[in-house]
């Protein structure tokens, strides 16, 4: 699917993003499995990562960013009339984890649904949002990307055990004056899903259940350094913007090889392109949005700035979105 935004001008005008307090290092997950800081370092270039606690939800983490977001647009709860989250880790199935945020938070006038789409979770549910938005049903959306990855992560697996990180972010979407979304590129390709999955967790039955997740990981690089090219491209086409004319380029944070990757393929400036894949690993639908939160604190998404960013995972899936960034009001001009 590809498409640009049709003269409608929409927005995100408040972000938060919110990670647990535990954090994992290389060093002590290689008590737990044949690793090293050494080999994750250079193969991943993730230094460390958040964990929830015991106990710690999906919502718990959430939920935080969500009020962050809210306050940073200057909106109370009850404005809201839809609510996305984007995960793979729900606290349960059902009740969604966005109709437990919705009440949480006061936000009774808001439609909410959960949406699974792997680590591209995040990009899929903005566009959904603009959607929503530009054909006039909801006046103002909170997107929400998080996941607790870690409850399903096998600990006697290396080759996933490194890379993954808790984490999740919010964004709050309306109309705008000035600025705004330009044009989305969001595809899947369910064949290749075979090479990321976590069967066992739905309604088909298997020989042996599986509850934790399960990868491929060197089909996934293919993918992943295949599509973060291919969807950056498409996007800016159709949005008819140039790789030379995006400020801040926002890639999911899988694996700084996959970053680096892309960046010398699409040609764009490292000083534009945010990596915190160090800091959190891969956070899945959390990713973006705690990319976008560095992006404004180091001063690079100031106002107006183009920003392009793209999700790829589970699925498969892959999508990308470019937008002008708009100033929030509360956040003084600064991004
Ligand atoms: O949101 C999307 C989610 N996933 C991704 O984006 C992941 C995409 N894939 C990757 O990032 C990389 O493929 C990995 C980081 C997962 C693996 O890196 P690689 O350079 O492709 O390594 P490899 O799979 O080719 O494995 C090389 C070796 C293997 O040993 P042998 O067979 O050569 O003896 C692995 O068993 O490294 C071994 N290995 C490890 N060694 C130490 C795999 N994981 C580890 C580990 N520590 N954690």
């Amino acid at each position: 699917m590809i498409g640009s935004a049709n003269g409608q001008r929409i927005g995100i005008t408040g972000l938060g993003v919110h990670v647990p307090e535990r954090i994992v290092t290389n060093d002590e997950l290689a008590r737990h499995v044949d690793t090293s800081d050494e080999w994750i370092m250079e193969r991943t270039g993730i230094r460390e990562r958040r964990m929830a606690a015991d106990g710690e939800a999906l919502t718990d983490i959430a939920l935080p960013a969500a009020r962050a977001a809210l306050a940073d647009a200057g909106v109370e709860a009850g404005e809201i009339d839809l609510l996305i989250s984007a995960t793979v880790t729900p606290d349960m199935m059902f009740p969604t984890s966005s109709a437990l945020m919705a009440d949480t938070l006061g936000a009774s006038n808001a439609a909410a649904y959960d949406l699974l789409a792997g680590c591209t979770g995040f990009v899929y549910a903005i566009v959904q949002a603009y959607g929503m938005l530009a054909s006039g049903l909801s006046r103002r959306a909170l997107v929400v990307g998080g996941d607790v990855l870690s409850s399903i992560l096998d600990w006697e697996d290396r080759s996933t055990l490194v890379l993954f990180g808790d984490g999740a972010g919010a964004v709050v979407m309306e109309p705008v004056e000035r600025g705004g979304f330009l044009a989305f590129e969001l595809g899947a390709d369910g064949g290749g899903g075979v090479h990321l999955q976590l069967p066992g967790s739905g309604s088909r039955k298997f020989e042996r259940p599986e509850s934790m997740l399960r990868m491929n990981g060197r089909e996934v690089y293919k993918f992943a350094t295949r599509v973060l090219v291919s969807s950056a491209e498409a996007v800016l086409a159709e949005g008819g913007r140039t790789v030379g004319e995006v400020d801040v380029y926002v890639p999911h944070q899988a694996n700084k090889r996959i970053i680096d990757h892309a960046v010398g393929k699409l040609g764009v400036p490292h000083e534009r392109t945010v990596v915190n894949v160090d800091r959190f690993g891969n956070t899945s639908s959390g990713s973006i949005p705690l990319a976008l939160a560095d992006a404004r604190a180091d001063g690079r998404l100031r106002d107006g700035a183009l920003v392009l960013m793209t999700g790829m995972g589970a699925g498969l899936t892959w999508g990308s979105a470019l937008l002008e960034w708009t100033a929030s009001p509360t956040s003084g001009g600064r991004g």
